[in-house]
């Protein structure tokens, strides 16, 4: 790390968009105290409180240096006095009482537990903890009703908690470009998500659906999940069939859900990744070996969790900003374009609402440069 530190210059800026974040930085035992301590209060419906802790961990994240005294960071942005203490705690005993405390407590790991099956938020989490749920097992034992959604994510939930590496990702985004291409040539499937950013590995695939003459992409999610489906891949998957609004209504810009819904048409799907082994066991039928042992290495599949999102080629700039991430990076995109810039950003476009006129864009380099922001790399956007 650099011998001289920024922050006696006030450098730091106050967007997370107007900073570098890269995937490895200099304070990481830091973060992962304040992001144990942004996940609490998330799992306590304290968005606010979330947030701030999320965002302290963001800037430490953009630092290029160890933080060793907490005078360092008197003029960095975002680190609340909460924040500050934790910080303190750690620099001086190595750890932090408050946040060990968390990590132990019966609330916080039930939470976690439940949380981590796919498609159980932090409400259900909360009424089952609420009710005296504390396993996997109760759920069961009590009967719980749970949607589609929730017992794939229930009946899958090792795999599905075991990271996805990267050729993984790759392999999958083999799969679905292949059926993509034997519907409609020319048509591209993007990897986006945490490993554009440079992430080896992450909880899902992340996959974005054009064609390169605007129109000719109407459909094809629909027609790939079908051929996915009678190869054999898709263990689980719901379509949100969306009717994607015209640009020219106002409502997509000035609405309250302007800059986080997004009207694409998805699907929500959980892949049967085969032939881990190497072995030519053959897809929809195969058996799970050695499933109860938990570890899942032993297995000869794994199920995996992909987003797959189709997209009009004049939006494709927005849609891979957009869904690139990191969460943080894409809050703060939109709430620097709405308070500094009087602009809507979301994954359709850009918007200024003054001048009512729409900012199109031919890569995100554009988007950015409409902006007045410096470029940033998918991998310096890891907030
Ligand atoms: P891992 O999957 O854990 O590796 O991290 P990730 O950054 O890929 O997270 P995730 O897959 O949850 O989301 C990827 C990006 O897509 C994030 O930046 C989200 O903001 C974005 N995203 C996820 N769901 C939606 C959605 O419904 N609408 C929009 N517009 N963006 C979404
Ligand atoms: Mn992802
Ligand atoms: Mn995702």
């Amino acid at each position: 790390a650099p011998a001289e530190p920024l922050e006696e210059k006030g450098q730091v800026a106050p967007y997370i968009c107007q900073r570098r974040t890269p995937l490895l930085h200099h304070n990481t035992a830091l973060t992962d105290a304040l992001e144990t301590m942004a996940e609490e209060a998330r799992f306590c419906g304290s968005d606010v409180r979330s947030l701030a802790f999320s965002r302290a961990a963001s800037v430490l994240k953009s630092l290029p240096w160890r933080v060793k005294r907490i005078q360092q960071l008197h003029t960095v942005p975002c680190v609340g006095e909460h924040s500050q203490r934790i910080i303190q705690e750690m620099l001086e005993d190595g750890m932090s009482a408050e946040v060990e405390q968390v990590r132990q407590s019966e609330r916080y790991r039930t939470m976690k537990l439940f949380t981590k099956i796919f498609g159980v938020g932090v409400k259900i989490a909360s009424q089952w903890y609420q009710r005296g749920l504390r396993t996997l097992a109760d759920l069961q034992l009590h009967q719980i009703k749970l949607n589609l959604e929730q017992q794939a994510g229930l009946l899958h939930y090792e795999d599905l908690n075991t990271p996805v590496e990267l050729w993984e990702a790759e392999a999958i985004s083999q799969v679905v470009r292949k059926a993509v291409e034997q519907i409609s040539p020319g048509a591209t499937v993007t990897l986006t998500g945490g490993f554009r950013r440079g992430k080896p590995c992450g909880h899902d695939v992340d996959l974005l659906i054009t064609h390169p003459s605007e129109g000719q992409e109407m459909g094809l999610l629909c027609r790939v999940i079908s051929i996915l489906d009678s190869q054999g891949f898709l263990l689980y998957h719901s379509t949100h069939r969306n009717s994607l609004p015209s640009l020219e209504d106002e409502e997509l810009w000035v609405s309250d859900h302007s800059s986080t819904m997004d009207h694409f048409e998805r699907c929500l799907s959980i892949f049967h990744l085969g032939d881990l082994a190497g072995s030519n066991q053959g897809g929809a039928g195969a058996q799970k070996l050695g499933a109860s042992t938990g570890s899942g290495a032993s297995s000869l599949w794994k199920a995996v969790r992909v987003d797959l999102v189709e997209t009009p080629y004049s939006q494709f700039p927005f849609a891979l900003l957009g869904w690139t991430g990191s969460r943080n990076f894409e809050r703060d995109l939109r709430r620097f374009s709405k308070h500094e810039k009087k602009m809507t950003l979301n994954s359709h476009g850009l918007y200024h609402l003054e001048q009512k006129i729409f900012l199109p864009a031919a890569s995100e380099e554009e988007i950015f440069q409409h902006l007045g922001l410096e470029y940033i790399l998918p991998e310096e956007r890891n907030a």
